[in-house]
């Protein structure tokens, strides 16, 4: 359980999580966070639940979000980039909770294109970015954080081989508050270094677990296309040599990693 008071008490970012909402059970932090956006919220406000009752996942998905299991956390940011640069948070985002997991529970998890965090091929984490823009600018951005910490999948067929929790690699309960605490000041410093125009994605690739293997992609086309991971682009759009040789651009589609080489 989050003690909202403490955990306000130990913030040490100057920008996000001020303010933190904190509630224990709402449908989802990421409409709440988006209509005190729409409302003229500042950036840096954190919406943050013990549990959601109807969490959305990229494509459509629902994101399974028990109480007392996960971190649900949705982050409002109002950077002046242009649309294509919607990436660039979701790279911050991805990199300060890796970073972040990194410090609290001293884990070194891999991240997966186009936004997922893993562990040995299992889904720790997602990340949902919904973007309004205005004028050709970006006039707010939600980014959404689903990280399973304590989460237990024993009794989730369908999600048990493919989701791993970090209580369950650790062998151990991990304390979601020292967790988001450090994940927001990870997330900060990216995000502070990208709005300044620093981009993230040399970074963000370092630490891809997508390149250099054999992945599918899904488009929104119906095609399906295999081939090789070879590189990202600077806006986060995956490379992909086919078997003829041809390299084809995806973005923001689904693609499986296939583990092993
Ligand atoms: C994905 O499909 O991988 C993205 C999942 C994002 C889930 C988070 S949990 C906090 C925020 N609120 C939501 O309803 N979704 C995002």
């Amino acid at each position: 359980m989050i003690d909202p008071a403490d955990l306000e008490s130990r913030l040490r970012t100057r920008l996000l999580g001020r303010p933190l909402r904190y509630y224990a059970s709402v449908p989802s932090t990421q409409d709440l966070a988006r209509a005190e956006a729409e409302a003229g919220a500042a950036e840096g406000l954190a919406v943050v639940a013990g549990e959601q009752t109807a969490g959305r996942g990229r494509g459509g998905r629902s994101w399974w979000s028990p109480p007392a299991g996960g971190l649900y956390l949705s982050l409002l940011f109002r950077p002046n980039l242009s649309p294509e640069r919607v990436s660039w948070l979701t790279m911050g985002v991805a990199l300060g909770a890796a970073e972040g997991i990194e410090a609290a529970c001293g884990l070194r998890v891999d991240l997966k294109w186009p936004n997922d965090l893993e562990w040995q091929g299992r889904k720790l984490a997602g990340i949902l970015a919904e973007a309004a823009f205005q004028d050709g600018r970006m006039a707010y951005a939600v980014v959404g954080l689903g990280l399973n910490v304590n989460t237990d999948f024993g009794e989730q067929p369908l999600l048990r081989p493919i989701a791993v929790s970090l209580a369950e690699i650790l062998g151990r309960p991990v304390d979601v508050a020292d967790l988001l605490l450090a994940i927001l000041e990870r997330i900060e410093a990216h995000y502070l270094a990208l709005r300044r125009g620093d981009s993230p994605t040399a970074a963000w690739a370092a630490r891809l677990v997508t390149l250099g293997r054999p992945v599918a992609a899904h488009l929104p086309d119906g095609r399906q296309l295999s081939g090789l991971a070879t590189r990202v682009l600077e806006d986060g759009a995956l490379c992909i040599r086919l078997g003829n040789g041809t390299e084809e651009v995806v973005r923001a589609v689904d693609v499986s990693v296939r583990h092993g080489r």
